[in-house]
């Protein structure tokens, strides 16, 4: 089938080279020129495991081309959009700027039958908003919602083998005809059994809001049960191994430590409150008010220990920070817990040294004034105090010995929970966690 994917960004161009592995003829239309030629040349614009393999592969079939002409989408059967719906400058609310333009662009090159296919994650309505557009432009070409659960470093993986797949389209005979097309477009996938759910547009839409919100309720439920066990003594990894026994909670997403980051749970929880209150609907969701606040306050906490850990201050005090992702297998930053973490510490008034095996060229672009380093070792040469702050393999695998010959103080602050306690004390480290004795 012929495809277009609108958006090259991390949902996007991992979607388009997807969309080609599985047979389709692809074209992926962005605005930004240079992702554009990176794409066109088979790199990969970010960090992704897998990505780079994925388009090399699909490059040499000849199936798969990137432009910023949006006429180039023109007689595509489907129209995947996937634009970025990042919060607003000081509101909750998302900004739909990039979603309106998008369709505004493609509007004109919309073809009879063809099928508008919603990827981004809106606020609940926004897919109506867009099919009345489509309906004025081009009435005989249909408006679906299909969200997105890919997880940012098996970005490959869910796209190609999803764990579900949703489907929201209008109860009209073009909704079931739109929905065969992008069922036929998933063929592969579906012929592996994955779990297909046909509902209307605002339920696809909610789905999406309904998981990440569930999935940030998790983290904050641990993160606030780490506070319980820091206040008594407990240990909160032992107490979510226990729970995460019961098959009805499951221990996925109990990691208690610096919470969660990224482009999407911490705006798409903000932006699900600020769409309940213009549905007047916004007491169903003020609990997420508190889910945001006990993650941030972890931010805080952290630094706390830090303070605890150098005797009371951090004034001048050498601080080395491992990780700048807002998690491992990333090179995204967005507002991510460790760079938090880093500049609140360099704003008091501490020398602070970052690293990131792959997030470091971001992280000077969104925090110029703090220090970088390429390496773990050259990061804490001379630290007075460690912070592990993203839970890369490599940090995890740090061995402790080595790294206390390197620092001038042996003090760890593990903000992942990851490092094993008695080999680090073992090693005359002070080791110090959040939500553990
Ligand atoms: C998240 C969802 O997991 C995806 O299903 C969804 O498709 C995606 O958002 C999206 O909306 O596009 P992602 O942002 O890639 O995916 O990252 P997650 O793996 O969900 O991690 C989010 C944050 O939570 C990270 O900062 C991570 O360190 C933190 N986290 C995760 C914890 O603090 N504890 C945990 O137990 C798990």
């Amino acid at each position: 089938m012929r495809v277009s994917v609108i958006g090259c960004g991390y949902l996007g161009a991992v979607h388009a080279a997807a969309m080609a592995k599985l047979g389709h003829e692809v074209v992926g239309v962005d605005v930004d020129a240079t992702k554009v030629a990176t794409l066109s040349a088979g790199d990969a614009p970010f960090y992704e495991p897998g990505l780079p393999g994925l388009l090399a592969e699909v490059r040499s079939t000849g199936r798969l081309s990137f432009t910023t002409d949006i006429a180039e989408a023109a007689g595509s059967d489907v129209h995947f959009v996937c634009v970025g719906t990042p919060q607003k400058h000081g509101e909750f609310g998302a900004d739909l700027t990039y979603v309106d333009a998008a369709v505004a662009s493609l509007l004109p090159h919309l073809g009879p039958g063809e099928v508008v296919v919603g990827k981004s994650t809106v606020p609940v309505g926004t897919a109506e908003a867009i099919a009345a557009r489509v309906a004025d432009a081009q009435p005989e070409a249909t408006v679906l919602w299909n969200p997105e659960f890919l997880r940012e470093g098996f970005a490959v993986q869910d796209t190609l083998h999803p764990d579900r797949i949703v489907i929201g389209a209008p109860a009209t005979d073009a909704g079931e005809r739109a929905t065969a097309v992008l069922s036929q477009v998933y063929a592969i996938a579906i012929a592996e059994d994955t779990p297909v759910v046909v509902t209307d547009l605002a339920t696809a839409q909610l789905v999406k809001a309904a998981a990440n919100a569930f999935l940030a309720t998790k983290i904050s439920f641990i993160n606030a049960m780490a506070e319980l066990c820091e206040a008594t003594g407990a240990n909160v990894v032992a107490l979510a191994d226990a729970i995460g026994h019961d098959a009805r909670i499951g221990r996925r997403f109990l990691n208690a430590g610096l919470g969660f980051g990224g482009g999407c749970l911490p705006k798409d929880i903000r932006a699900f409150m600020a769409r309940a209150g213009e549905l007047g609907a916004d007491q169903a969701l003020s609990f997420l008010k508190e889910v945001d606040a006990i993650n941030m306050r972890r931010r805080v906490r952290m630094v706390d220990l830090a303070r605890d850990v150098c005797d009371g201050s951090i004034v001048g005090r050498r601080v080395a920070v491992l990780g700048a992702a807002f998690k491992p297998d990333s090179d995204d930053v967005r507002d991510s817990p460790a760079l938090s973490v880093a500049a609140q510490m360099g704003l008091q008034g501490a020398t602070v040294v970052v690293t990131d095996p792959q997030a470091l060229d971001n992280a000077r672009r969104a925090w110029p004034d703090l220090r970088y380093a390429e390496t773990a070792q050259q990061a804490v040469a001379d630290a007075d105090v460690v912070i592990l702050a993203t839970e890369w393999s490599e940090y995890r695998a740090l061995d402790p010995a080595e790294l206390g010959a390197l620092v001038a103080h042996r003090r760890m602050v593990d903000g992942r929970n990851v490092l094993d306690p008695a080999a680090w004390r073992a090693a005359g480290w002070t080791y110090r966690a959040l939500g553990r004795p």
